[in-house]
């Protein structure tokens, strides 16, 4: 693509470079959760990190999230050391919502811890539910909601602080076919709109497909980065998403991942 603005266009949102992580002190058996892993990811695009259990998909997540210190290596989220809260929002596999709030309640306590004044909370929580599809919900208390829409919610107050930047860990797994296919769709379309950079970890090569611009292949045994896959297909809005998944092309990108995934230390 041409550069038509800021000279710093190409710089990266999120950069890491040779970046450990280590569990456990020096003088217990360390686990090497990830080793050497240099990953930049440009404003704006949607990154999906795939790879079988104990890669460390969740380690490199957490490091991006600010709440794990690489033990050796450079982690720099635009170009300063990550920070819980600072400028990423973060949905887990599981909602997480507070139960003892209700819907609005759980979106009005993340509003205030970014500073929204009171008085602008109720509108913007009625924005945001608009935004996931749960207009007119605030009312309701988080366990009258289906795991679905505990995690539009989850999603939505990740939305709240209005982040440049969303790191979504398997946050569609434990859900039926049906919500999960919707919420692929809700932010694919989401993301799009608002810009937003997504860095998104699945096990699943076709969701993965779906929804990245790039998928990134890691192995385990220590976890690193393995593999890259550009996944260059229109999903533009008014995608008609069932056809784009029975198209040739997809399934080409999907078994070309599940080769890769299959093999651990293949390079594209
Ligand atoms: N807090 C911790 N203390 C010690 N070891 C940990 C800790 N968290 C993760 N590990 C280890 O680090 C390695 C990577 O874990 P991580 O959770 O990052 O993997 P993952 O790719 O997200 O796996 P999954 O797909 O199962 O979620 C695993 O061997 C795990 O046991
Ligand atoms: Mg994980």
């Amino acid at each position: 693509m041409p550069r038509t603005e800021a000279p710093d266009e190409d710089a990266a949102l999120v950069d890491l470079a040779g970046v450990a992580v280590r569990y456990g002190s020096a003088r217990q058996r360390q686990v090497t959760a990830l080793d050497g892993v240099d990953l930049r990811i440009r404003a704006g695009e949607f990154v999906v990190l795939v790879g079988p259990s104990g890669c460390g998909k969740t380690s490199l997540l957490r490091v991006v999230a600010g709440f794990e210190r690489p033990s050796s290596g450079t982690a720099l989220v635009r170009g300063g050391a990550p920070r819980p809260g600072a400028g990423a929002g973060v949905v887990f596999q599981q909602p997480r919502l507070f139960p003892w709030r209700t819907v609005g309640g759980n979106l009005g306590f993340a509003l205030a811890r970014h500073g929204v004044p009171r008085a602008e909370r109720a509108g913007r929580i009625a924005e945001l539910l608009e935004r996931v599809g749960l207009a007119g919900t605030a009312g309701r208390r988080t366990w009258e909601l289906s795991g679905g829409q505990q995690q539009r919610v989850a999603l939505a107050r990740a939305l709240a602080g209005e982040p440049e930047l969303l790191l979504m860990d398997e946050p569609f797994a434990a859900l039926d076919a049906l919500t999960r296919e919707r919420l692929q769709e809700e932010v694919r379309a989401l993301a799009g709109r608002l810009g937003t950079t997504v860095l998104f970890v699945t096990h699943s090569a076709e969701e993965a497909v779906l929804l990245g611009s790039r998928v990134v292949v890691m192995a385990a045994g220590p976890g690193r980065v393995v593999a890259e896959l550009p996944v260059d297909l229109d999903r533009g809005p008014g995608t008609d998403v069932p056809a784009l998944r029975g198209s040739a092309e997809f399934a080409r990108l999907r078994g070309r991942l599940t080769e890769l995934v299959r093999l651990p230390g293949a390079a594209v």
